[in-house]
């Protein structure tokens, strides 16, 4: 089904004669859960040999969301070719890898996508006889920052992304407890839509850019953040679950005042949308720092005497407005916070060996070979479920207030 091209099979012939046996282990990562066919190679160390990434993003950009169907496909177009562009840039032939790690966990559009990783994962592990080593996609959204940063474990984790929002504590490579994740849509998915009901891909700049990055870049130049309204979700729940969907239809409601008022046409966008952007941006960021408040209270005693540590990683930690909110709120109960450097934040094939480096460094058990027991899971839960201990807690919080930027912009109303 996959074949490789004449001129990669000349650089392993070439190279797997001059293998070098005394080396660090060298992984393959292969990520394909949602728009992103991301394929990497990495030392155990951390150093990315080879980084291929091929965005769907321009396509799907067209079309006004990911057609599962389509993404599949584009994946099985374009993985031998991003594979081949990898082991050039590693300069590597597939005999020397030690293992195969592939998404495996859970599908952010639909299993079809994750399908075709692992069938191409199966294909390179079988014709090289290497092991497999499968991988939960947010998982590896947690232990990123690991990759380049020194952070040891436990820390607490947030992952805000296109497909998820979750809170988990973090204990070691495949211990994670579950404390808060989101009841409807999540952040990247509402940052989507609520950019494309605005039709900010109408501006020549945001054409191909996804919603949560148009979002923040349009924020920049608000002159009046508190221009708009915005809820405060669950602000009466004690626990640390998320809703993104209230803030979601409000936007959609302030929109579509705003273009009556102004008399927007059709093919138009309101005029103040650098304002409705920073308003947006102020609730969605605020709602995440209550419920990360809530987190770090409930598991500062985890973290005993050692150094306490928030880790943001997937998408949505891209944006340099809610990371300096959250690194502010941490500061607060003397915890550092981290992210992965820009480019390792949305999916990646970097994330995927890492992950498989840490899973085989702590115990070797997790390689597999046998590759037909191993299917994908569209649904996977994300560690030990914790969401009633930390709802019966019943945790009160006294909120800590925003940090510098969005200082007259607090225009959340307790809904
Ligand atoms: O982790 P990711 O690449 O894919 C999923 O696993 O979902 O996250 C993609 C999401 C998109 O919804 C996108 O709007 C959001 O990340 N995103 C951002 C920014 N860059 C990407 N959201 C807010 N601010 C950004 N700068
Ligand atoms: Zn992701």
């Amino acid at each position: 089904m996959f074949t490789l091209s004449i001129q990669l099979r000349r650089i392993i012939q070439k190279s797997t004669n001059c293998i070098n046996t005394v080396r660090h282990l060298v992984v393959l990562g292969i990520e394909t859960s949602c728009d992103d066919t991301g394929i990497a190679i990495l030392t155990e160390n951390g150093k990315v040999l080879g980084n291929v990434l091929n965005s769907q993003q321009k396509f799907h950009i067209r079309y006004g969301g990911i057609i599962p169907p389509r993404a599949e496909y584009l994946h099985r177009m374009k993985i031998v070719e991003v594979f081949e562009r990898c082991l050039q840039e590693a300069q590597m032939a597939p005999e020397q890898l030690d293992a195969v790690a592939v998404t495996t966990r859970p599908g952010s559009c639909l299993p079809l996508s994750l399908i075709v990783g692992l069938r191409f994962a199966k294909h390179i592990a079988r014709k090289y006889k290497k092991p497999l080593v499968p991988v939960h996609h947010m998982e590896a959204h947690g232990l990123q920052a690991r990759m380049e940063q020194s952070i040891g474990y436990p820390f607490l984790c947030l992952l805000i992304s296109g497909g998820h929002c979750q809170l988990a504590f973090v204990r070691s490579p495949t211990e994670f407890a579950l404390l808060g994740q989101a009841l409807d849509d999540a952040p990247g998915e509402a940052f989507d839509k609520i950019a494309r009901r605005l039709r900010l891909p109408l501006l020549p700049k945001y054409s191909y850019w996804n919603g949560g990055q148009a979002i923040e870049d349009a924020a920049k130049n608000a002159l009046n953040p508190a221009a708009f309204e915005f809820p405060l979700p669950l602000a009466h729940y004690r626990d640390c679950n998320f809703s993104f969907a209230g803030i979601k239809n409000n936007a959609f409601r302030n929109i579509r005042n705003a273009e009556r008022l102004q008399g927007t046409p059709p093919d138009g966008i309101i005029h103040n949308y650098q304002d409705f952007c920073a308003g947006l941006l102020g609730a969605v960021s605020r709602h995440l720092m209550n419920r990360t408040q809530r987190a770090l209270q409930f598991t500062l005693p985890w973290f005993e005497d050692g150094p306490r540590s928030l880790v943001v990683s997937g998408g949505v930690a891209n944006n340099d407005f809610i990371f300096e909110d959250l690194t502010h709120l941490a500061a607060h109960f003397d915890c550092q916070t981290y992210r992965p450097s820009k480019k390792y934040c949305s999916d990646n094939g970097a994330m995927i060996a890492w992950n498989g480096i840490e899973q085989i460094k702590q115990n070797a058990s997790c390689l597999r070979w046998d590759y037909d027991e191993l299917d994908v899971c569209g649904k996977a839960p994300l560690g030990v479920n914790m969401l009633d201990a930390v709802a019966q807690a019943k945790l009160k919080c006294k909120w800590i207030q925003a940090s510098h930027w969005r200082k007259g912009c607090d225009n959340v109303i307790i809904a």
